[in-house]
């Protein structure tokens, strides 16, 4: 979303305004690069001159920004349409209605609507066949309901749970190219309504319980499932941020406590409207239903009828994904990003250490552990390469003033307040975190701090690695643990990079750091992606006009970045009004796998210009941008 003002994904506009979500495989087109490099950006097929001799990881000619509605690429590559929003996972599947009429059991067979993170999980064995878990983070209810309006009764409400949570999809690779197999015994939907249940210390506490389920166990649905992580036992994770916008009250003079306000409830909800129509929703009559939300849940996609873990040791905030590591001595590491304006980083490490021989054996890693939240001092203030030190603060009851006398009674209430929790150990408020990914090189931690107007107001400091008051780029803060061991409780911090404008800021900190230039300047950088290479691809969600502060930018794009040199090149940028969100690479690196979301969020888009089944696509009413 392109959220300078707002930094939440569900305003209105957002809600009803966007078009469908189209992955893109982007594959090379050339067959030098099919047979000879055997690397999507191998050098040794691709590698222009300059980077050849240098060294650079980077072997592609950057493109310039593009406001074009269409898909830009470097000379050699080319890009086409995976899978879209509607289409029938299972043989004889209910087709996708571009009508809006579809109903909500259709919608639950079906490809879900916005797709964001996702993760590949090849078969073993067979470098020709994957299983894809990908997110669908939220819906459009112009084009999910004929009426185009909010929910009109409860199966709209329905439909629309069905079109967020998670699809898994089988791919296989026919004559180069990585299709979707429809009818595959894996194809399958979570979504808002898809039972599962608690692991870990928040499990039957009490905040947990609901009239439904008083055994505090059980929860049905995840939805506005962002990102997401993968780990190394072969289980998919789904991050569930924005929750708090689907419930609502219908007491208009509902008051709501400390923690209920920290995460953002309100009566008005967020004109998702689901609880008008659903009272687990209705925080009038179902107030815990809000904590059973903003978890971490691990999915098994190789198990069609395994249940959703939500995996409570993790902690509950607004997450956008989850980045695993592994310490010297073979424990499990999460690290997770709360996205909203200053917000926290968190890491998890599990008791346990990771069994590599025997994935079953770490089904419950994730259930025990410790959760720590990050503090960042406040660095040498260098204006273009800021750096300092940092620190890990325990989140574990009865440590740190974590007590009763401060609102925390057990280690279940710490984990489902984990922001009040965080403030409360004067944890570092952040300009808005979102991906993290850990380098396969040299074990580095990159987040994007993708923007936040609001710094140097509400209490965030300008300073540290949020460095610039009313912050519209963003920047990409990196890490390194204290001996590159991720169990480390200290760091040294840098940003990686400052993107600014040098055109219209010439020099730092508007200008961007010394890696920014006219030719690979961009804002709001969100998705990230390590390739097994180490090259450290950045997916941005930002301000497209292409005017003011953002004039030469264009579209949303992709750019890749070489972590060594912080050379950066624009690799591919996306059609009008897009985010670019979500990456996975094939094993050989041959295909990536990125996704298009909400082209033409504020009209004047065409892209792809039909639908799958050859009708046109049924939407292109502008609606207000956000800016
Ligand atoms: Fe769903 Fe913070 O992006
Ligand atoms: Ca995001
Ligand atoms: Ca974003």
């Amino acid at each position: 979303m392109n959220l300078l003002e707002e930094n939440q994904p569900t305003d209105l506009e957002q809600m009803v305004g966007l078009s469908r979500r189209r992955f893109i495989g982007a594959g090379a087109l050339c067959g030098a690069a099919l047979f000879l490099g055997g690397n999507l950006l191998s050098r040794s097929v691709l590698a222009d001159s300059v980077s050849a001799a240098s060294g650079s990881l980077l072997g592609f000619t950057g493109i310039p920004s593009s406001t074009a509605d269409g898909i830009s690429l470097p000379p050699g590559y080319k890009a086409s349409v995976l899978i879209s929003w509607g289409q029938p996972l299972h043989a004889g599947g209910p087709a996708f209605d571009p009508s809006g009429k579809g109903t909500a059991k259709a919608q639950e067979l079906q490809f879900g609507d916005n797709n964001d993170g996702m993760s590949l999980f090849p078969f073993p064995g067979d470098e020709n066949r994957a299983l894809m878990a990908i997110n669908n983070e939220y819906t459009n209810y112009r084009y999910l309901f004929d009426h185009g309006g909010a929910p009109a009764n409860a199966e709209d409400v329905h439909k629309a749970q069905a079109a967020e949570g998670v699809s898994v999809i089988e791919v296989r690779r026919k004559d180069g190219q990585w299709q979707f197999v429809q009818g595959s015994k894996y194809n399958r939907r979570i979504h808002g309504n898809t039972p599962m249940r608690f692991g870990g210390p928040a499990t039957g506490d009490a905040w947990l319980r609901t009239a439904a389920d008083n055994s505090a166990s059980k929860v049905l649905g995840t939805f506005q499932n962002c990102a997401n992580g993968k780990t190394p036992w072969g289980t998919y994770l789904t991050c569930e941020e924005n929750f708090t916008d689907c419930f609502g009250s219908s007491d208009p003079q509902q008051a709501f406590d400390a923690g209920q306000k920290r995460y953002g409830a309100s009566v008005a909800g967020k004109e998702v409207n689901w609880h008008q129509h659903d009272p687990r929703f209705d925080l009038a009559k179902n107030p815990n239903e809000l904590n059973r939300h903003g978890w971490v849940v691990e999915i098994d996609p190789f198990d069609p009828k395994s249940v959703p873990v939500k995996r409570t040791a993790l902690g509950r905030f607004k997450h956008e994904n989850a980045a695993l590591g592994e310490t010297r001595d073979g424990r499990a590491v999460v690290y997770m990003g709360d996205d909203e304006r200053g917000e926290f980083i968190y890491k998890f490490i599990s008791r346990d250490r990771i069994d590599h021989k025997n994935p079953t054996a770490n089904r419950s890693l994730l259930d025990h552990g410790t959760l720590y939240v990050a503090r960042f001092d406040e660095g040498d203030g260098n204006p273009g390469h800021p750096k300092g030190k940092g620190q890990w603060l325990e989140l574990t009851h009865g440590k740190n003033g974590l007590n009763a006398a401060a609102g925390f009674a057990n280690q279940a209430q710490v984990l489902i307040h984990a922001r009040l929790a965080a403030s409360l150990l004067k944890a570092t408020r952040m300009d808005r975190p979102e991906w993290i990914v850990v380098s396969p090189k040299d074990g580095q931690v990159y987040c994007t701090l993708t923007n936040n107007v609001k710094r140097g107001e509400e209490g965030q400091p300008v300073g540290g690695p949020n460095p610039r008051e009313k912050n519209v780029y963003g920047q990409i803060l990196r890490w390194r643990e204290s001996a590159d061991d991720h169990a480390a409780m200290e760091f040294d911090w840098d940003l990686f990079v400052v993107a600014g404008n040098p055109q219209v800021h010439p020099g730092a900190p508007k200008g961007g750091s010394d890696n920014v230039t006219a030719q690979n300047m961009f804002n709001s950088p969100d998705g990230l992606g390590f390739d097994p290479d180490g090259r450290l691809w950045i997916l941005t969600d930002g301000d497209y006009s292409n005017a003011g502060d953002f004039a030469g930018m264009g579209n949303n794009q992709m750019l890749c970045a070489d972590p060594a040199t912080g050379e950066i090149r624009r690799f591919m940028v996306g059609p009008v009004a897009c985010e670019v969100t979500g990456i996975a690479f094939a094993p050989d690196q041959k295909t990536l796998f990125v996704g298009i979301q909400h082209p033409g969020e504020t009209g004047g888009s065409t892209f792809p210009e039909h639908l799958p089944n050859g009708k046109p696509r049924s939407h292109r009413t502008p609606h207000n941008s956000l800016i």
